[in-house]
């Protein structure tokens, strides 16, 4: 398995990836997103995890800003992150997650933020974003849900609110809506006494 920059004629194998891997049969603004993302000018990396010539993995970074009291901080996000649902638990979303982080390092990103499962994206780098000072782009994305991996170009005076850039906003997929979000407070809270 080799991980490398997407290309053009990846397109269409890379967008079948991820609606295999967020079921896109139901609802296709994962695909949307990553459109909107590119269409914008936010997109900033989009890598593939490839086996041969398939495409199995994806994850894309795009930017967004801390809004800290001195000035603006252009960070990175991590979406979507994708693995084809036959060859999901191979290590190949670990792979992808160190790839953009090592990706976003290279680029001089202080920040890489997503939102996320705790328990995957917590071995991989990430802490809660509030316990470092950061705050939600939405008070729909659970608070464990609100991940951040500090680079070596962060500095500590660079932290505020993370603001998303429009096409998450444009395509309604920032956090969880109800009935979903509120049976994951519920969940998280019972978890958490
Ligand atoms: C999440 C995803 C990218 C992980 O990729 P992967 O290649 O299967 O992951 P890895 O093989 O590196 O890691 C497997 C581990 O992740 C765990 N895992 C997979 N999906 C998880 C999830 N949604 N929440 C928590 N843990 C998860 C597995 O239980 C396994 O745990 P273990 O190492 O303790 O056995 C992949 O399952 C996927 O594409 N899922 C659908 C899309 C999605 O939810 N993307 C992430 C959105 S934030």
């Amino acid at each position: 398995m080799e991980i490398r920059e997407a290309t053009y004629a990846d397109l269409p194998a890379v967008e079948a990836v991820v609606a295999a891997a967020f079921d896109e049969e139901l609802d296709g603004r994962t695909v949307l997103m990553m459109r909107a993302l590119a269409a914008t000018g936010a997109e900033r990396a989009s890598l593939v995890a490839v086996e041969g010539d398939e495409v199995v993995g994806h994850v894309g970074l795009s930017r967004g800003w801390v809004d800290a009291r001195r000035e603006l901080v252009e960070v990175l996000v991590l979406s979507p992150l994708s693995v084809s649902p036959d060859r999901q638990g191979g290590g190949i979303g670990t792979a992808l997650v160190d790839a953009a982080l090592r990706s976003a390092a290279e680029r001089g990103a202080p920040a890489v933020f997503l939102e996320g499962a705790w328990s995957y994206y917590g071995a991989r780098g990430f802490s809660p974003g509030a316990s470092l000072g950061f705050e939600r782009p939405s008070t729909r994305i659970p608070e464990r849900a609100f991940q951040v991996a500090l680079l070596p170009a962060h500095e500590p005076w660079m932290t505020g609110r993370l603001v998303y850039s429009e096409a998450f906003w444009a395509t309604d997929t920032v956090g969880l809506r109800d009935p979903l979000l509120a049976r994951v407070e519920e969940r998280s809270a019972r978890e958490l006494p």
